[in-house]
């Protein structure tokens, strides 16, 4: 094994708590034939018992990498991890038996039904027969799902899916429940749902660990974040206290109707400042703890150098301005689920805005 580099060890613990899971040193990684790719580079946390955490990152963050090596599907290239008071390199036996998995592809065995998935997974941990069917319908029933026990698992739509794969995983009593990417897929309502029933999973008393590149899910059902980026922890927290890591900054944006360089000069003369000012192409972005007047200034100073605005908006403090100031870059609206409180303004006159 590889030793992982220095790095300054993070309190992450929540005082006075049963640890639910500790890693340290944790890192992976992956061989391309003569390449690597180091997919995480060493991760200190610890999640207590009866959390709700989230790992929240874009895509490649090292999300899934961590998850599999926290149920022991990936191999660490170094570091150590304990799941449930076991360690997952010398009793992975141990640890499977403590969690249930939820990765984030369709696992569930489309040839079987919906109860024979989950009753199958009760045999595996050793229930009889019986008692394996009576804890499948029974959380069939708890999931809204008990009208599809005898459909086969390929007849159900994704959402449908994603509830048995979260019944087939409770099958055991798992102490601690990982979700890879729970909603991925899924549409605004089944989301929504989704939300509710693993918010009703965690407040029966059981530890949840859930992966998620949307900022909105990550801030509406996790305690306590953890924001991955490239292989790299930059922030463990509350939303708030990650929120408040990130500068608490607003960001600001205009787009003028051609090249921005003409108001380089005079944004960076912005009062309230110095402000961070990013300059690019038509646009200037404006990362400031003081955003009052920034907006207008802008505009002002557009039309000084006879430029229109076209488009503008103030984003206040947030997940997603926090991910900016973490990481230096935007964090990509790609979902069509992302709900900021954004103000925008489209096409103003610089007099309409003072
Ligand atoms: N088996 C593998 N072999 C080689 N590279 C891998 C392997 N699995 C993951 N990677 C790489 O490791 C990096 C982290 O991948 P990972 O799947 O952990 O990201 P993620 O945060 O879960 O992303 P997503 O949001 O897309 O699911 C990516 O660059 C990915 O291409
Ligand atoms: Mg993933």
């Amino acid at each position: 094994m590889e030793t992982a580099p220095a790095r300054p060890r993070q309190p992450v613990t929540p005082a006075g708590t049963a640890t639910a899971i500790r890693t340290e040193g944790l890192r992976k990684v992956y061989r391309r034939g003569q390449d690597t790719l180091v997919a995480l580079e060493g991760l200190d946390l610890t999640v207590a018992q009866g959390e709700f955490f989230g790992l929240l990152g874009t895509n490649g963050a090292g999300k899934s990498t961590t998850i599999g090596m926290l149920t022991t599907l990936v191999t660490p290239t170094a570091g150590r991890a304990w799941v449930s008071g076991h360690e997952v390199g010398a009793d992975p036996v141990g640890v499977k038996s403590r969690i249930g998995v939820v990765p984030q592809a369709n696992t569930l065995d489309r040839a079987l039904t919906v109860l024979d998935n989950l009753a199958f997974r009760g045999r595996y941990f050793g229930m009889s027969a019986p008692a394996a069917r009576r804890r499948a319908l029974e959380l069939l029933e708890r999931l809204g799902l008990a009208g599809t026990a005898g459909a086969k698992a390929h007849q159900l739509s994704g959402g449908q899916a994603r509830r048995v794969m979260i019944g087939r995983a409770l099958m055991h009593v798992p102490e601690v429940l990982f979700l890879d990417e729970p909603t991925a897929g899924v549409d605004p309502r089944a989301r929504e749902d989704l939300w509710q029933l693993i918010g009703d999973v965690h407040a029966a008393g059981q530890t949840v660990v859930l992966t998620t590149h949307h900022l909105d899910e990550a801030e509406a059902l996790c305690r306590r974040l953890a924001v991955i980026d490239h292989g790299r922890l930059l922030a463990c927290g509350t939303p708030e206290s990650i929120k408040a890591a990130g500068g608490a900054r607003s960001v600001i944006t205009v787009r003028y109707d051609a090249d921005s360089r003409a108001v380089e000069d005079a944004a960076r003369r912005t009062p309230g400042g110095p402000h961070e000012i990013v300059v690019d192409g038509p646009t200037v972005q404006v990362r400031t703890t003081h955003p009052d007047g920034v907006l207008g200034h802008l505009v002002r100073a557009g039309g000084a150098a006879g430029l229109t605005v076209r488009d503008a908006t103030t984003t206040p403090p947030s997940l997603r301005t926090a991910f900016l100031t973490l990481t230096g870059h935007d964090y990509p609206v790609s979902s069509t689920h992302l709900t900021l409180p954004t103000k925008r303004i489209v096409e103003v006159s610089q007099s309409a805005i003072t």
